[in-house]
């Protein structure tokens, strides 16, 4: 049986530290209000000059040195990003640049905070047909250049980060199971970026009303990222077989402790067996998820045959999950 199997994986985050008392100094917050209801201490935020692909292109180098191949081996990149360093060309071209992965095809995925796992639904489909043998799967973020540094409920959610893994199609067992990935466009309003495309371009009135900034309805989304990713963990259960207890470890994308805590709960399954980052880089997007894959790799968490869930929610409206036997 074919399947698409992560060879390496690898991870980067910008040095400078952006705590919950810097913040208390830029808006009316506190570290205990973000701390109760967000879980969420520090992030790391891009310095002047520092850019989305900088970040990829680390966290896609320390990919491609652990799963012990070349950039020249790579026939594919898909970067899930909603920053990326210009809308043309995509991230994934200039990461592809970078990388001299000249036998590569790049695109870019745009679906936010579920941005990796689309990308790793596309991978998987891609291997699995034959299309493609050995692909990067690339989460990368600066969300701190579209933060409002002036909206409180949204300032103190997000960091910047990257993450990379390898894909490469593998006779046997292991491998990706399966991804599932959904959408409801009907919720779009919810968690928005409205300047800057065809229908705002950027002029003074954008900007003066600062439309160039992520706007988010955070209760409202919150309700419904609850639900949306107990169906599609659900939807992955039910398709694999398996039941909550046959789960080694959730990877899940870090947006806020408490939607994680309540995925935990609904799967019975202890909270040392979900792999946590939020603490220290807030949500990074589509980055969370291959970040946190590559910590718990690196740490021994993941090892040969253990069983991998990991589920994303984010903006479009998106969400997405993916089953693995590593
Ligand atoms: N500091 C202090 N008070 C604050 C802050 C802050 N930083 N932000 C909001 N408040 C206040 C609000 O003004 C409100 O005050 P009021 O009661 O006087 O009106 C109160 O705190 C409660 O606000 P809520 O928005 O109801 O707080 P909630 O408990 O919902 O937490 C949060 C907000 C953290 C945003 C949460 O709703 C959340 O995590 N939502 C989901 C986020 C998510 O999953 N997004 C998808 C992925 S992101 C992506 O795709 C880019």
């Amino acid at each position: 049986m074919i399947h698409a199997r992560i060879i390496g994986t690898g991870s980067s985050a910008p040095k400078k530290v952006l705590t919950n008392h810097d913040l208390e100094r830029m808006v009316e917050t506190s570290d205990a209000w973000i701390m109760e209801r967000t879980g969420i201490k520090e992030r790391r935020v891009v310095e002047r000059g520092q850019t989305t692909s900088d970040l990829a292109y680390e966290a896609a180098h320390r990919a491609i040195k652990a799963a012990g191949i070349t950039a020249q081996d790579l026939d594919l990149i898909v970067v899930g990003t909603l920053t990326p360093d210009t809308a043309m060309p995509s991230l994934g071209c200039v990461l592809q640049a970078r990388l001299h992965a000249k036998k590569a095809a790049a695109f870019d995925v745009y679906a936010a905070c579920s941005g990796f796992l689309y990308g790793l639904s596309i991978a998987d489909a891609f291997i699995r047909s034959g299309m493609h043998e050995t692909i990067l799967v690339v989460g990368a973020e600066s969300l701190s250049r579209f933060t409002d540094w002036e909206d409180r409920t949204t300032c103190v959610l997000f960091g910047d980060g990257a993450g990379a893994i390898v894909v490469q199609r593998h006779a046997g067992k292991r491998g990706i199971l399966s991804t599932h990935i959904h959408s409801d466009g009907s919720l779009g309003d919810l968690l928005h970026l409205p300047g800057g495309g065809a229908s705002h371009p950027p002029t003074h009135d954008t900007v003066a009303k600062r439309m160039h900034f992520i706007k988010m309805k955070g209760n409202e989304t919150f309700k419904v990222a609850v639900r949306a990713l107990e169906d599609v963990v659900q939807e992955t259960l039910d398709h694999n077989k398996v039941k909550p207890e046959d789960i080694d470890l959730l990877v899940p994308h870090q947006a806020n402790l408490r939607i994680i805590q309540a995925m935990a709960k609904r799967l019975n399954m202890s909270m040392d067996k979900v792999v946590l980052t939020i603490h220290k880089y807030g949500n990074t997007s589509a980055a969370s998820i291959p970040m946190a894959l590559d910590e718990a790799v690196r740490d021994g968490r993941i090892r040969e045959n253990s069983l991998i869930l990991l589920e994303a929610f984010g903006g479009g409206l998106t969400w997405a999950s993916a089953l693995i036997r590593w």
